[in-house]
């Protein structure tokens, strides 16, 4: 299949964005949410996949086996404003979800949300990850992922994402925005990637009473050995093995699925550099991330 070129990052209402999550804008914002829809909300490699899967295994785990073993995770959870032409557009998946609830992933930055999200008063579930290791699994997502820009060498990349020139803009902004939200949208659900790597358990019983759900200990056992990273890794309707455009030769997409990788690719300079950055930009807010756990 011939690829079409890279897309190039412009400036959309003030946010670094590439035409794929643009070009079907009207439709995004007129999006109708339902009472019920989750919104899995993100900044890119965040852990939006084993968030979506885990949401969609203790809702329909038990009712729709058949749904794990047919379709892959980006049917089941529909990435609303993407529109790949490879796919129908995130918007019409999503109205065409007969699940109850819909799952819908999104990784807009709050304020370009849907107000019909915020007006039905949807549960949000948003995961964070630390800057570093966000910025080293995004860094290789662009190498091997055609529908995003080259990433160039990783310390320009590096300097990109620090500038907050990156697909969805500036992680800063991103992190930050949902977690002041958080402070108002009562039915919003800050999960940290870190925490789930240190006790998917523990994560688990909180995100379900989040949710208002009570599982057997059997079923949540279930729900957790099926997300372990090395089970998604061979899963193919869930490691996106089945997307065209994304060279797993260069890198997979489940990648490594660790806290602290960030150590084998940023220097010592680097590091300094960016934590000298990153206490200015983070100066006004409460928000705390681990780079290891
Ligand atoms: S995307 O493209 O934005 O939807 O990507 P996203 O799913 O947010 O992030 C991909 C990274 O999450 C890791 N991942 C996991 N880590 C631990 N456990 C599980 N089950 C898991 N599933 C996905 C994935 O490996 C990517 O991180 P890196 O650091 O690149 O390995």
């Amino acid at each position: 299949m011939e690829l079409p070129p890279r897309p190039k990052l412009f400036d959309f209402h003030g946010v670094s964005m590439i035409h794929y999550f643009t070009d079907n804008w009207e439709n995004i914002q007129n999006f109708q949410a339902r009472p019920d829809d989750i919104l899995i909300a993100t900044y890119p490699k965040a852990g939006t996949t084993w968030v979506s899967y885990i949401l969609d295994l203790l809702y329909f785990g038990q009712t729709a086996p058949e749904r794990q073993a047919s379709l892959p995770i980006y049917e089941r959870v529909p990435f609303l404003e993407s529109d790949f032409h490879i796919l129908p557009p995130g918007t019409e998946l999503a109205d065409k979800l007969s699940t109850s609830p819909r799952l819908i992933k999104t990784h807009l930055p709050v304020q370009l949300v849907p107000k019909s999200f915020w007006e039905q008063n949807c549960r949000i579930v948003y995961m964070a990850r630390n800057a570093k290791d966000n910025a080293v699994s995004y860094f290789h997502f662009d190498r091997m992922n055609q529908a995003h820009p080259e990433p160039g060498d990783w310390n320009n990349f590096l300097q990109r994402f620090m500038d907050g020139k990156m697909v969805f803009g500036s992680w800063y902004d991103h992190v930050t925005g949902w977690w002041e939200r958080k402070q108002t949208h009562s039915k919003l659900h800050y999960l940290f990637y870190e925490d789930m790597v240190e006790d998917t358990g523990r994560e688990l019983d909180r995100l379900c009473s989040f949710l208002g759900l009570s599982p057997s200990a059997e079923e949540k056992e279930r729900v957790r050995g099926g997300a372990q990273f090395d089970t998604m890794k061979k899963n193919s309707m869930a490691n996106y093995s089945t997307v065209p455009i994304m060279d797993f030769k260069i890198s997979p997409f489940m990648r490594k699925g660790k806290v602290g990788d960030w150590k084998n690719h940023f220097t010592v300079a680097q590091s300094e550099q960016f934590d000298e950055d990153y206490k200015k930009k983070m100066k006004n807010t409460t928000l705390q991330f681990r780079t290891v756990v």
